[in-house]
C-alpha cells in the first residue's frame, strides 16, 4: 500500500467528521482545529475543480505553521519534505527530474487546488514549457502524442530508471504504440543497423521539419548524412542514374527500416531493376531499351543475368563509366586494342582470350589455330566485344547478337554455330566460316 493510500484512508475517516456548511465552505465539525476557510478569509479555497486531499479536509495546519498573529508559512525548508510526509519519495530512481530533485514540487503542483487534474499548474505541454524551450515542438511536422500535449505518455514527470525519464528503453518506447513497425522489424531478415541503434537517429520524438518528423529529407539528404561515402560517389559519378533523381530517390530501391533482401532492398535486385526498366526511356545519350521486354524475348541469358545479378556489371548509384558500368567498356563500334578497354568483361573472363594470334586453348573462336578474337579485337581500330556479343541475352549461341547498331543502320550478323566452328554473314563482309578442326579458306 502506498503512503498516500494509507493517508487516503485516514483522511476518509477524518473527512467523515466534517460537514459542508450551508455557505458551501468547509467547516470543522468537532471544532478541534481552527478553520482558515471562512466567508471572509481564503473563501476561494476548495472551489476549484481539483482540490488536494488535506485541503479538502480543511487541514491547513498540517502544512502551515502559525509564526505570527496571522502569519503562516509552510513548515519544512524544502516543500518536498512536506509532501513526502504523506506521499512516497519520488527521487529514488536512476534519473530524477531536476525540479523534483530540488524538491520543487510546487513548481508543477499547487499544494491546494487547480482546474487541472493532479492540481497541476498548467495543462498538457504548457506545464513543461514553463521551463523547457517551446522550440522542441517548433518543427513543421509534429509527432502525434507530443502534438496533443501528452508529454507524460513517454516521460515520467518525476523519475525513472531509464534515461530521460522515459517509461522504456530505446526503441521499446516507440514499439509500445507502433506495433506494426515492431512486427515488420521482427519478421524481416535484414534490419538497418541505424534502426537497431535507435529510431531517434532519424525521427524526432517531438517535432521536425520533414515529413514523418524526420530530422532531414528522408528520400536522400537523411541517408547521406551517415553514408558520406555514397554521397561522394554519387557526386563524382559522370553517368548518373535517373533512379536517384526521380520519385522517392534512395527509397525507390531501399527500405529505411527492414526488409527480406540484402542491402535493405525493397525487392529481389533484378526485379527491382525491371520494375522501372519495363519501358524505354529517352535520355540525353539516346533511347534506352525496355530491358524487361528484351529479356522476355531473348531466352539465352548471360551468366550473371541468369543469377539475377544486374549489379555485377552496373553500379545502381552511378559511375564514371558509360551506362554506369562498374569497369570500363567502350561505347563505340571500334576501339584500339588495350586489355583495359575490356576491363568489364575481364572482371569475370580470361583476359588472355584475344591476346595471341595463334592458339589451341585460349578460345573456341578459332579457324584451325588462328585466334579470331585476336583477329577482330587485337588491333588499331579493333572491333569491340559488343559488336558480336550482347551483354544481356540473345537467342543465338554464345550470346551472339542478331544485329549490331551501326549508326542508324542495324547491321545483321546471321550467326550459325556448328559442332567445331560456325559462320556469319554480317553486313560488313561476305559469309565467313571458321572451323577449329578443318580450317576453312574464306574468300
Ligand atoms: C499540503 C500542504 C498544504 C496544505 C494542506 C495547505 N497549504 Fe497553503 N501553502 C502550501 C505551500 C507549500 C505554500 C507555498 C506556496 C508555493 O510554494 O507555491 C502555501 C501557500 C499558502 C498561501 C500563500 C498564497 C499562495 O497561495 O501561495 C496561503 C494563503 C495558503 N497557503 C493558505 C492555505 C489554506 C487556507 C489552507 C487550508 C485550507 C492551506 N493553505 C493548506 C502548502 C499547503
Ligand atoms: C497530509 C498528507 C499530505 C501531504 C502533506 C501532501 N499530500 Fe498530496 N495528497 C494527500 C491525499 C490524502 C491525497 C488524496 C489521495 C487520493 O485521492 O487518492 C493527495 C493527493 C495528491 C495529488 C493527487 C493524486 C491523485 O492521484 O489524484 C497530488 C498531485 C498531490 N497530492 C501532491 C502533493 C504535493 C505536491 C504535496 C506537497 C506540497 C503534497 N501532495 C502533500 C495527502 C497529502
Ligand atoms: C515537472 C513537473 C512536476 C514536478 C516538479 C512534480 N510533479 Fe508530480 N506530477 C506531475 C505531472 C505532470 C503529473 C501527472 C502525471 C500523469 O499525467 O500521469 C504528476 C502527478 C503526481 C502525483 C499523482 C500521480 C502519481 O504519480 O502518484 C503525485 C502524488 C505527485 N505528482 C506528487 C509530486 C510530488 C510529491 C512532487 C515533488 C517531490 C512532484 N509531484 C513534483 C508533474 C510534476
Ligand atoms: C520547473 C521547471 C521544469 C518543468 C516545469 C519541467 N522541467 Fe523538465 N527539466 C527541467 C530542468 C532544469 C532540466 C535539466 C536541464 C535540461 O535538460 O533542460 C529538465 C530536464 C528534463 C528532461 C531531460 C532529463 C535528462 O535525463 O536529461 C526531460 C525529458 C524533461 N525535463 C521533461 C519534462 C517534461 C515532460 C515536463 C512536463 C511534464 C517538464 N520536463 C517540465 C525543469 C523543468
Ligand atoms: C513519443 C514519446 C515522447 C513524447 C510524447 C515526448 N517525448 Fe520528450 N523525448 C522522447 C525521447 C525518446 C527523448 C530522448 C531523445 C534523445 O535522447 O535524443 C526525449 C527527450 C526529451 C528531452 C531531453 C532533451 C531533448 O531536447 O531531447 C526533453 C526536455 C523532452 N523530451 C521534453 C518533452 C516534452 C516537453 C514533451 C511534450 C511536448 C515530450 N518530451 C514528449 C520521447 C518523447
Ligand atoms: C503513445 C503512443 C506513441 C509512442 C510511444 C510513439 N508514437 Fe509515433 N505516433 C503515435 C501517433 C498517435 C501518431 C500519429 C498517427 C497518425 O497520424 O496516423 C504517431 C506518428 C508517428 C510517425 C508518423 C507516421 C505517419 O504515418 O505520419 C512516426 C514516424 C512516428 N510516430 C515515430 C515514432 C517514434 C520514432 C517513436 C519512438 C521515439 C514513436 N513514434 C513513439 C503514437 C506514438
Ligand atoms: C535510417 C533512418 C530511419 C530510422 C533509424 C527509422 N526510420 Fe522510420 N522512417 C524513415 C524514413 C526515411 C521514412 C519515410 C518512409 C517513406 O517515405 O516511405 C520513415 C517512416 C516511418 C513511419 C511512417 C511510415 C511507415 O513506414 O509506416 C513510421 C511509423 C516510422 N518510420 C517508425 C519508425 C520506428 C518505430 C523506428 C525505430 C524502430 C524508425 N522508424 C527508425 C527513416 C528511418
Ligand atoms: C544514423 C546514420 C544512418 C542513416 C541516417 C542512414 N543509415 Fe544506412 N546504415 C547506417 C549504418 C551504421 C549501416 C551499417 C554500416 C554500413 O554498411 O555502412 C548502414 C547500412 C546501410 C545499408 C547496407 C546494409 C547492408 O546490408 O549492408 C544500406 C543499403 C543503407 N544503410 C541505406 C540507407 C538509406 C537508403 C538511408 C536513408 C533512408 C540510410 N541508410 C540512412 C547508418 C545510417
Ligand atoms: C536503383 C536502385 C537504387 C537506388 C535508387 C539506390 N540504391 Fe543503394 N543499392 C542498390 C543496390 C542494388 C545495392 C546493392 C549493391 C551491391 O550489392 O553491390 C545498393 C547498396 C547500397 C548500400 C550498401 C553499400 C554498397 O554500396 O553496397 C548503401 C549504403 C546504399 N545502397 C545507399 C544508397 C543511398 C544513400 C541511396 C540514395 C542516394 C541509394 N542507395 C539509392 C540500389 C539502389
Ligand atoms: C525507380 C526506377 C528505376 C529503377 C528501380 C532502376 N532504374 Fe535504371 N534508370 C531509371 C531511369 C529513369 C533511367 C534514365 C535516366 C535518364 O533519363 O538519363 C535509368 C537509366 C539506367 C541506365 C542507363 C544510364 C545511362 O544514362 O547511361 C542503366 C544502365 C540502368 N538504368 C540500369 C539499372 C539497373 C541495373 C537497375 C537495378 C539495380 C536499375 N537501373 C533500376 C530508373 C530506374
Ligand atoms: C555482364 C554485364 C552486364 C550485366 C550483368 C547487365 N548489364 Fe546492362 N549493360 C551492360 C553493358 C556492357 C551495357 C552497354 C552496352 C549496350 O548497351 O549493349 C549495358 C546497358 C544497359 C542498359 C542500357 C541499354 C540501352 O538500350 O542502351 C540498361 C537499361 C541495362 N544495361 C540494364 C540492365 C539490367 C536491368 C540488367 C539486369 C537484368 C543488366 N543491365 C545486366 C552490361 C551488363
Ligand atoms: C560478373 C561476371 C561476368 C562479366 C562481367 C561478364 N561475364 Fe560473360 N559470362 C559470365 C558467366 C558466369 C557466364 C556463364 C558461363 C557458363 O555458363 O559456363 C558467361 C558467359 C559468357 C559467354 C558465353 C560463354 C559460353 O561458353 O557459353 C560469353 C560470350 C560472354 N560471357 C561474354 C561476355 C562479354 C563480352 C562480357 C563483357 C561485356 C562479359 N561476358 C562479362 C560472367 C560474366
Ligand atoms: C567478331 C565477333 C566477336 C567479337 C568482336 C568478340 N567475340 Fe567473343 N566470340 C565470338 C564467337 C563467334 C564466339 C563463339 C566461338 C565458338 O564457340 O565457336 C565467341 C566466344 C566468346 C567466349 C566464349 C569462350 C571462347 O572464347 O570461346 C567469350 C568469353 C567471349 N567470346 C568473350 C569476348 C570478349 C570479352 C570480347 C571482347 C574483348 C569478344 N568476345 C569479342 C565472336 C566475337
Amino acid at each position: 500500500m502506498s503512503k498516500v493510500r494509507r493517508f487516503g484512508f485516514l483522511y476518509a475517516a477524518v473527512l467523515s467528521v466534517f460537514l459542508v456548511s450551508a455557505g458551501g465552505e468547509r467547516a470543522l465539525a468537532a471544532g478541534k482545529k481552527p478553520s482558515c476557510v471562512t466567508d471572509k478569509c481564503h473563501s476561494g479555497m476548495g472551489k476549484e475543480k481539483f482540490v488536494h486531499g488535506p485541503v479538502a479536509t480543511g487541514d491547513c495546519l498540517f502544512c502551515h505553521q502559525q509564526v505570527g498573529k496571522h502569519k503562516f508559512k509552510p513548515t519544512p525548508k524544502h516543500v518536498s519534505d512536506l509532501c513526502y510526509q504523506c506521499h512516497d519519495r519520488m527521487d529514488t530512481m536512476k534519473t530524477v527530474h531536476p525540479p523534483v530533485k530540488a524538491g520543487e514540487c510546487t513548481k508543477c503542483h499547487s499544494p491546494h487546488q487547480s482546474s487541472y487534474k493532479y492540481q497541476l499548474r498548467a495543462g498538457g505541454s504548457d506545464l513543461c514549457f514553463q521551463c523547457h524551450n517551446k522550440s522542441l515542438m517548433g518543427g513543421k511536422f509534429q509527432h502525434g502524442p507530443a502534438a496533443t500535449g501528452q508529454c507524460t505518455v513517454c516521460h515520467n514527470p518525476h523519475q525513472s530508471d531509464n534515461p530521460r525519464m522515459l517509461f522504456a528503453v530505446g526503441n521499446n518506447v516507440c514499439f509500445s504504440c507502433h506495433t506494426d513497425k515492431a512486427d515488420q522489424i521482427k519478421s524481416s531478415k535484414h534490419v538497418h543497423p541505424a534502426v537497431e541503434e535507435g529510431c531517434i537517429n532519424c525521427h524526432s520524438p517531438h517535432s521536425a521539419n520533414y515529413k514523418y518528423n524526420l530530422i532531414a529529407d528522408g528520400t536522400e539528404a537523411l541517408c547521406l548524412t551517415c553514408h558520406t561515402g555514397k554521397k561522394d560517389q554519387i557526386a563524382a559519378a559522370t553517368t548518373k542514374h535517373g533512379a536517384l533523381e526521380t520519385g522517392k530517390k534512395c527509397l525507390n530501391c531501399h527500405d529505411p527500416h527492414a526488409t527480406n533482401y540484402a542491402k535493405m532492398l525493397r525487392m529481389q535486385p533484378m526485379d527491382l531493376c525491371l520494375s522501372c526498366h519495363n519501358k524505354s526511356y529517352n535520355t540525353p545519350t539516346g533511347v534506352i531499351m525496355d530491358m524487361k521486354a528484351y529479356l522476355a524475348k531473348n531466352k539465352d541469358w548471360h551468366g550473371p543475368i541468369r543469377q539475377k545479378d544486374c549489379v555485377a556489371c552496373h553500379d545502381p548509384h552511378g559511375s564514371s563509366n558509360w551506362r554506369m558500368l562498374r569497369a570500363y567498356f567502350p561505347p563505340t563500334f571500334y576501339s584500339n586494342y588495350d586489355p583495359k578497354n575490356y576491363a568489364l568483361c575481364f572482371m569475370c573472363h580470361e583476359k588472355t582470350i584475344p591476346s595471341q594470334q595463334w592458339t589451341t586453348t585460349l578460345t573456341n573462336f578459332r579457324n584451325g589455330n588462328e585466334n579470331l578474337h585476336y583477329l577482330h579485337v587485337n588491333k588499331l581500330k579493333g572491333r569491340t566485344c559488343k559488336i558480336c556479343h550482347d551483354p544481356h541475352a540473345s537467342n543465338n549461341p554464345k550470346h551472339i547478337r542478331d544485329y549490331v547498331p551501326f549508326g542508324a543502320w542495324k547491321l545483321p550478323i546471321n550467326y550459325k554455330k556448328t559442332a567445331t566452328g560456325g559462320q556469319c554473314s554480317p553486313g560488313c563482309h561476305q559469309t565467313f566460316r571458321y572451323d577449329r578442326v578443318n580450317p576453312v579458306k574464306n574468300r
